[in-house]
C-alpha cells in the first residue's frame, strides 16, 4: 500500500537569542492510509515541532534544516504557501491541546464550522448548516443546532474540545494529526474523546498522528508507536512489539513508570532518574547516555543509528538486539 504520510530525515531547530535548539533530528516516519501512529516522549522531546512541521505552523525562528515531508507523494515542505493551505484543513487536519488555539472567541461556533466548509468551497451554505450540525451530533454535542449559536467561552472545556474535533473533522480529511488533545480534560471526558476518535477513525478509514505523553492511550488507540527522545526516534514499531519487547531503555523506562491492571501495589513504580537532554547542548553521543544504566565508553562517543531489530521494529541503541 502506498504512503499516506512519509517523514523522511527531518531536522527542525530554532535559532534563539540563546543559541540553537536542536529540537528534531533526523526523524523519518511513516503512516499508511487508516492507520493510527502514536508519538510518546516527555516534555521538550520534539512532539509538537514535529506536528507543527508537518503542518507548517512553525514559529517563525524554526527552520526546517533537512529533510522531507511527503502526504500522499507531495511534499509539504516545498509547497507553496496558497496550496498548502488548501491542503490543510481539507485532506489534513489537526486539533490542539488548548482548543482556543484554534476557536475563535469572537465568532459562534456554527459560524466557525461552517466557514470550514465555504472556505473549501466544498458546499452551499444550508448544505453547510446541515453538515456542521450532523458533525457536533456525531462527536457527542447534542442540541447542535443551538450550541451552533453560542460562542466558544459560553462551552464547557470538554465541548470545546469536541466542537474543535468536529471542526477537524468536517471536511473530511485523510490525516488527523492529534497533539494531546486530552490532557487539560477529567478522565472520564478523556475517555469519552479518544473512544470517539478512535471510533470515527475506524469508521471513516482516517490516519492518525496522536501525539501524547501516555502509552496507555497509544496501547488503546494505536497500531504503531515512535518513542522520541531529544527530538530523534529512540524506538518505532508495532504497539505490540514495543510493550512486549521494548529495545530501549528509554521506552523500558517509560513502560516501567506506567501502572497496569496488573501491577502490584506494594512495588513502586519506576520514574526515570535524570532530566531530560538540553537540546541547546547535544554531544556527538546517545542523547540518552547520561540516564541510562546500560551506558558503555561507546555511547559517549557515537550517536547510535536507528537499526531494525525484527521486521518493522527499530530501536536507535548501541545494545539493542
Ligand atoms: N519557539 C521556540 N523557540 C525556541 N525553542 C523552542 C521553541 N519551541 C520549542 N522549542 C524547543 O524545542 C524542543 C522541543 O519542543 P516541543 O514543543 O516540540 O516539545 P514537546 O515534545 O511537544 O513537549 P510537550 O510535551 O511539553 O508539549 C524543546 O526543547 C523546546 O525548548
Ligand atoms: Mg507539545
Amino acid at each position: 500500500m502506498g504512503k499516506l504520510l512519509e517523514i523522511k530525515d527531518l531536522s527542525v531547530e530554532f535559532r534563539t537569542d540563546k543559541g540553537i535548539a536542536h529540537a528534531v533530528n533526523d526523524v523519518s516516519l511513516s503512516l499508511e492510509p487508516g492507520e493510527n501512529l502514536g508519538i510518546v516522549g516527555e516534555s521538550g522531546s520534539g512532539k509538537s515541532t514535529l506536528a507543527h512541521a508537518v503542518m507548517r505552523l512553525l514559529s517563525p525562528s524554526a527552520v526546517i534544516t533537512d529533510g522531507q515531508i511527503l502526504f500522499d507523494g507531495t511534499d509539504l515542505t516545498a509547497l507553496p504557501e496558497d496550496e498548502l493551505r488548501a491542503l490543510c484543513g481539507r485532506e489534513l487536519s489537526m486539533i490542539f491541546q488548548d482548543p482556543m488555539q484554534c476557536l475563535d472567541p469572537s465568532f459562534s461556533v456554527g459560524y466557525q464550522l461552517t466557514e470550514c466548509l465555504l472556505a473549501h468551497r466544498i458546499c452551499g451554505k444550508a448544505e453547510a448548516k446541515e453538515r456542521s450540525a450532523a458533525m457536533l451530533e456525531r462527536v457527542g454535542i447534542h442540541e447542535a443546532k443551538e450550541v451552533m449559536r453560542r460562542y466558544p467561552f459560553q462551552l464547557s472545556g470538554g465541548m470545546r474540545q469536541r466542537v474543535m474535533i468536529a471542526m477537524a473533522l468536517l471536511t473530511g480529511p485523510k490525516l488527523l494529526i492529534a497533539d494531546e488533545p486530552t490532557t487539560a480534560l477529567d478522565v472520564t471526558i478523556q475517555d469519552q474523546i479518544l473512544q470517539l476518535l478512535k471510533d470515527y477513525a475506524k469508521q471513516e478509514d482516517l490516519s492518525v498522528l496522536f501525539i501524547t505523553h501516555s502509552f496507555g492511550v497509544v496501547a488503546d488507540i494505536c497500531d504503531k508507536v515512535a518513542v522520541l527522545y531529544g527530538g530523534r526516534v529512540a524506538e518505532a514499531g508495532t504497539v505490540r512489539q514495543l510493550f512486549y519487547r521494548p529495545c530501549h531503555p528509554y521506552t523500558a523506562g517509560l513502560l516501567n513508570a506506567v501502572p497496569t491492571m496488573e501491577h502490584d501495589k506494594n512495588v513502586p513504580l519506576q520514574p526515570i532518574e535524570g532530566t531530560p537532554v538540553n537540546v541547546f547542548r547535544l554531544s556527538e553521543g546517545c542523547p540518552f547516555c547520561d540516564r541510562c544504566g546500560k551506558a558503555a565508553e561507546i555511547c559517549r562517543k557515537e550517536c547510535p543509528e536507528l537499526k531494525e531489530v525484527e521486521e518493522g521494529h527499530f530501536a536507535a541503541c548501541h545494545f539493542a538486539e
